[in-house]
């Protein structure tokens, strides 16, 4: 892939790149990982510039575990929030971790295809780009599903 994805993102505002780390470090801490040994922690900012976080969640059935994303998902969509301007991954990786694919489509449910995507490490930001980025030609309830008004419209 490399000389075919799309240019990086520019930094977002310094203050919500703090704020988004701060809550994803926060999360992280709650890790369930006990399989893995991974923790990662999310958190994201929605259109009301509320942060939601959240961590990863292993189960002894191990394809039962929930990763650090959906369950920032799940914490925005239960606190009223239905579109994220910004997400940020926090892992302790040698490569900057980035949304697994069933994340990438979880998160395009609530975005745009501008809506950042931040990969950090225990230094800070390591990586910024964009859900149209990670996961262009995304299946979506407005292009693909007829549902008139009620369906969700990611242009991701
Ligand atoms: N994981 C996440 O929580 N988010 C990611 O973006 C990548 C992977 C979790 C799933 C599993 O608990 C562990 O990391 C190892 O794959």
């Amino acid at each position: 892939m490399t000389g075919t994805e799309a240019p990086a993102a520019p930094p977002a505002d310094p203050d919500i790149e703090a704020a988004l780390l701060a809550a994803a470090a926060a999360a992280r801490l709650h890790a369930h990982a006990p399989y893995s040994g991974f923790a990662v922690g999310a958190a994201l900012r929605d259109e009301s510039g509320a942060l939601h976080a959240g961590c990863n969640v292993e189960n002894a059935s191990y394809p039962e575990g929930s990763c650090a994303e959906t369950g920032a998902i799940a914490a925005m969509v239960a606190a009223g929030g239905r579109r994220i301007t910004h997400i940020l991954v926090l892992a302790d990786a040698p490569a900057p971790v980035p949304p697994c694919g069933g994340c990438r489509q979880r998160i395009a449910e609530f975005a745009t295809a501008d809506t950042l995507v931040l990969m950090a490490g225990p230094e800070g930001v390591r990586r910024r780009t964009t859900i149209g980025a990670l996961l262009p030609s995304a299946f979506s309830s407005a292009r693909h599903l007829d549902l008139g008004e009620e369906g969700g419209e990611s242009g991701a």
